[in-house]
């Protein structure tokens, strides 16, 4: 059985797309959603969905094993982070080493890096003029985006497009791809 731990720091449609998926799955459970953020809407998504859910601070996260103990006591076996803004600390990545996958809604290696997360990837990629943009799945390292991409799939900027219709096109490729490509990557 994989057992799955999801990250996310802001609204959370992709935990819940990801719940959705994976609900009567054979081989895979969502076993724990953390944030970083009490007042996510992530985690209000996640009570209606029945799914546990915990919140840590900069310093539990940093400073302490709270995550890494949690996810060893609930037999986490893969981390996937759906919209989380920090960087994974060595204690959580020394044990999980190529097991934590994340989404970026973009094309990297452009409009990745530190500080580059939701809205703000989008004013990027239209103020560069981007003639296409698309989502980037990949392994997660020490360093923000970086780490191989497993997949991407991509959709035209076309003219007069704003920040908040090109977010709406990246959701729906998220939603499609990003259960199905975690499915695979956890049988390969
Ligand atoms: C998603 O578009 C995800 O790709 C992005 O945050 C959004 C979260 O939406 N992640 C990043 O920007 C990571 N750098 P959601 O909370 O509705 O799932």
């Amino acid at each position: 059985m994989h057992r799955l731990a999801l990250f996310a720091s802001g609204n959370g449609t992709n935990v819940q797309r990801m719940a959705e998926y994976f609900e009567f799955h054979p081989s895979v459970s969502i076993d724990l959603v953390f944030s970083n953020n009490k007042e996510a809407y992530v985690l209000e998504r996640c009570k209606k969905l029945n799914l546990p859910t915990v919140v840590f601070s900069r310093e539990e996260f940093y400073h302490t094993n709270y995550v890494p103990d949690l996810l060893s006591i609930q037999n986490i076996t893969h981390i996937v982070l759906a919209g989380f803004l920090w960087l994974i600390p060595s204690n959580i990545l020394s044990p999980y080493q190529g097991r934590i996958i994340n989404i970026h809604p973009a094309l990297l290696p452009r409009h990745g890096g530190k500080g580059m997360y939701g809205m703000k990837v989008h004013r990027s990629v239209i103020e560069a003029g981007d003639q296409e943009s698309g989502i980037t799945i990949h392994h997660v390292n020490a360093a923000y985006d970086e780490g191989q991409v497993i997949f991407q799939a991509r959709c035209p900027v076309v003219s007069g497009e704003t920040p908040e219709t090109l977010a709406e096109k990246i959701h729906q490729l998220e939603y499609r791809y990003y259960p199905e490509v975690v499915e695979k990557w956890l049988s390969r």
